[in-house]
């Protein structure tokens, strides 16, 4: 049987894929740690839908949790993103093939009084791209996505909600991302240590290159098409 774990940061990510699970006859709901899950059977899959919490931590904990705990065959990572790239709008939809943390940086030596200069801040020796799973990806991208574009590309994570114009443009060009999330490379980091094939779906929310604030409409959007697929052609 397949097991498949759906996750996303907040409630608005995954109320969509509750109510889903809620309907099926076997619904079942676990909560352990803080770790609450909602889980059902359709045929021959297995939903387990998982609210992590924002941020790489929670995500890794909640990943790390729910792996430990009910071995899914797969993961799908989805939820918000903010733009890099002023021609992505709100609505568009990001098929992630890499995701690299952000947080781990290192900086040049400054003495008392010489400030601050994010811009001369360089990667981590730490900084990995972490892949997603390229079939997954492939079928994934499969059915025609009609409330926006959908494109490949690599994001940020980061515990940082960007919104200088030029700090969003320097990170555009530094990773070669296009999004910036909280909790992608993180779960892309867990699933690789556990060796269970991991994926994650990105849909822009807010591009502040455009003054696009965020709009929580795109989460449920994005549920529904991924359960659509999910559901359809898994
Ligand atoms: N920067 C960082 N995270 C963002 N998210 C949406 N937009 C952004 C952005 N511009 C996502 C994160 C986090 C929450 C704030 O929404 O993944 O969970």
């Amino acid at each position: 049987m397949k097991k498949i774990l759906l996750q996303g940061a907040m409630d608005i990510e995954t109320d969509y894929f509750v109510e889903q699970v809620k309907n099926l006859p076997d619904y079942e709901y676990y909560k352990e740690n803080g770790f609450e899950f909602h889980m059902a059977t359709a045929g021959s899959k297995r939903y387990i839908v998982s609210t992590t919490g924002m941020g790489t931590v929670k995500a890794a904990m909640a990943t790390t949790f729910a792996l430990e705990r009910f071995h899914p065959t797969l993961v799908v990572n989805q939820g918000t993103a903010g733009a890099q790239a002023r021609d992505l709008s709100v609505g568009d939809v990001i098929l992630v093939e890499a995701a690299v943390n952000i947080n781990q940086m290192s900086m040049p030596k400054k003495e008392l009084g010489e400030g601050s200069d994010p811009f001369s801040w360089e990667k981590g020796s730490q900084t990995v791209y972490y892949e997603a799973d390229r079939a997954l990806m492939e079928l994934y991208s499969k059915m025609e996505y009609t409330s926006g574009r959908m494109r490949k590309g690599k994001v940020a994570t980061g515990d940082i909600f960007s919104r200088e114009t030029d700090r969003i443009i320097w990170l555009e060009e530094n990773y070669g991302t296009c999004a910036e999330d909280m909790e992608t490379a993180a779960v892309f980091e867990v699933c690789e240590a556990f060796g269970t094939p991991c994926t994650a779906l990105r849909i822009i929310s807010n591009n502040e290159l455009k003054d696009a604030e965020f709009n929580e409409e795109t989460a449920r959007l994005l549920q529904e098409y991924i359960w659509k697929i999910t559901y359809e052609f898994l």
